[in-house]
């Protein structure tokens, strides 16, 4: 009966496939061509970085990966489902996610459960993702008085509150100092491990993708297409420094039109 009942329990994980998607925004009767013929497949667990310049199209990726648009050709499948909605398996933490300044920290936490009607039944949660993200002495602290980084934290806690199956980052240490960016990304490398959640991390920074990914994406200007594509297959923890690295960083930056002497 155990291993019947264990046999079906929901892994916690999802495949993501991005099927030949272009993506086009019409604007004052413009239209603005964003995606070119993007096709990826990010297997269940797997933690995937997608580089690209400014303007490209990377938050759009996410933003269809998490259902909150269709894109114009093309499919995007979760377990070979197609996406139509938004959906708490998927969450996408936002370029510049903010909390809500008049609610808590916990409250802030708490939203995502609220709306779905289960914060009885899985309010225990809050206090673990406020203790995986170290913010459990400021559950009740609003978020003007928090700092850039915990601030972040409790975002990151926000959409982890609801064990996403997906987890879609878009920049999330971005406004970090360089310390507390380091931190983080060994915190997200821990909680990843643990909870086991399919990653797509959108970062502008070549060394965060290699120090996390287990695979780095690099796209072109907008529209954007893929044009390189790297596998790193150091385990955990890597080194900056690590030669293997280092030679990946250097290809990554020049795919990126970023001589390597920067
Ligand atoms: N809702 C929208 N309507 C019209 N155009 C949009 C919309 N959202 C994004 N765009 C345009 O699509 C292009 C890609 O935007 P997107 O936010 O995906 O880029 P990005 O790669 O995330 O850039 P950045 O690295 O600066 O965050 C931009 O030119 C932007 O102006
Ligand atoms: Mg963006």
């Amino acid at each position: 009966m155990a291993l019947a009942l264990a046999a079906t329990t929901p892994s916690d994980s999802i495949a993501l496939d991005v099927e030949g998607v272009s993506h086009r925004y019409e604007r004052d009767g413009t239209e603005l061509q964003v995606l070119d013929n993007v096709s990826l497949t990010i297997a269940p667990g797997e933690f995937v970085a997608l580089l690209g310049p400014s303007g490209c199209g990377k938050s759009t990726l996410l933003r269809l990966a998490a259902g909150l648009e269709t894109p114009t050709t093309g499919r995007v499948l979760e377990d070979g489902r197609p996406i139509t909605a938004p959906n708490p398996d998927r969450i996408l933490v936002f370029q510049d996610a903010t909390l809500f300044p008049w609610r808590t920290v916990r409250a802030n936490i708490a939203t995502g459960l609220e709306a779905r009607g289960l914060l009885g039944e899985k309010g225990h949660r809050i206090d673990e993702v406020l203790k995986l993200v170290k913010l459990e002495g400021f559950a009740d602290f609003y978020p003007h008085q928090l700092s850039g980084g915990m601030a972040q934290r409790a975002a990151l806690a926000r959409a982890l509150v609801n064990d996403p199956k997906l987890l879609l980052l878009d920049e999330p240490f971005g406004k970090l100092d360089s310390l507390t960016r380091l931190r983080m990304q060994n915190e997200l490398l821990d909680l990843w491990k643990s909870a086991g959640f399919t990653a797509l991390l959108v970062t502008h920074d070549v060394e965060e993708a290699l120090l996390l990914a287990d695979r780095v994406i690099v796209l072109s200007d907008r529209p954007a297409a893929i044009i390189a594509e790297v596998r790193v297959d150091e385990p955990h923890p890597r080194q900056r420094d690590d030669a293997s690295l280092v030679a990946l960083r250097r290809a990554l930056l020049e795919e990126l039109g970023i001589s390597h002497d920067v």
